[in-house]
């Protein structure tokens, strides 16, 4: 299926948390594309490349890995989009997903805080400079629909939403700053739908089977919405469907 019709060919493009399952998708289905010249696949895990793609590392606890990724991308001309695959809910015993305020815990809520909001908010740092300034081009990070403060009914998981409603406001203030002087640049947050993953495995009991997606299904629907999207839409958070969530 033909994709990123909106972008001007050829394109380049670069995924954070390419070892993850969504990342992963985002990598195959660019690859695909004959749109599509180079894919960069950034992960703290080693990953190979091949077939239009450059692997390198890129870990959150370590801000020159992210500089060094954003240079090797640099001689091979501007990207047109850069997309933030990475994300953290549950690591360890000591990094669940919080039920009530009697686990709140300083450092796994700071790692939570590091992973969802801080390593994306460097990721833009270096990288935004680095994309196309005369056509359409996006920077996407993944959020989450529990990190809308406005759709929040069942509480819970404290760290993890409120990382994503930090990163939520990050990308509102990227998206402000960037439209004064790049017009075609989108800066938004996406919302993959529940994802077969490491992530979502333990709490996928409840999901029903035609909710849970394989990662190349919401990857491909999030290529599509992106594809939809102008600069009128930049700094909001979309589903994989392309409908807005609330903040
Ligand atoms: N799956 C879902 O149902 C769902 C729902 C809503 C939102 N999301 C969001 O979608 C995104 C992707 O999730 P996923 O389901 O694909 O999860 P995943 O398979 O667990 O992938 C997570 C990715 O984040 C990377 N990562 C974790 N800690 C990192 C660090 N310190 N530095 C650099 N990278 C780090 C992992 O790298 P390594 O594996 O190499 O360590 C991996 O590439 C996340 O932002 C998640 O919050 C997922």
């Amino acid at each position: 299926m033909t994709r990123l019709k909106s972008f001007t060919p050829p394109l380049r493009a670069a995924v954070i948390g390419a070892s993850g399952s969504i990342g992963g998708a985002f990598v195959g289905h660019l690859q695909a594309q004959p749109s599509v010249t180079q894919v960069y696949a950034f992960s703290r895990s080693p990953l190979a490349g091949g077939n239009k793609v450059i692997a390198g590392p890129l870990d959150y606890d370590d801000e020159t890995s992210i500089i060094a990724a954003a240079e090797s991308t640099r001689a091979g001309g501007p990207l047109d989009l850069v997309i933030v695959a990475s994300g953290l809910l549950h690591e360890g015993p000591d990094l669940q997903p919080e039920k009530s305020y009697r686990m709140l815990a300083g450092e796994p809520l700071a790692r939570a805080f590091q992973v969802n909001t801080i390593g994306p908010a460097l990721v833009a740092r270096h990288f935004l400079p680095l994309l196309a300034r005369d056509r359409k081009a996006v920077f996407a990070a993944l959020s989450a629909r529990v990190g809308s403060i406005g759709d929040n009914r069942l509480g819970g998981w404290y760290g993890y939403r409120a990382a994503k409603a930090a990163l939520n406001m990050m990308i509102r203030c990227l998206a402000i700053e960037v439209a004064r002087n790049r017009k075609q640049t989108l800066c938004v947050g996406l919302h993959p739908g529940t994802v077969d993953s490491a992530l979502s495995e333990p709490f996928q009991g409840g999901v029903a089977d035609d909710k849970l997606f394989a990662p190349e299904r919401s990857a491909g629907h999030l290529l599509d919405v992106l594809d939809a999207l102008t600069p009128a839409d930049s700094g909001k958070v979309f589903a994989w469907d392309g409908t807005e969530i609330p903040s």
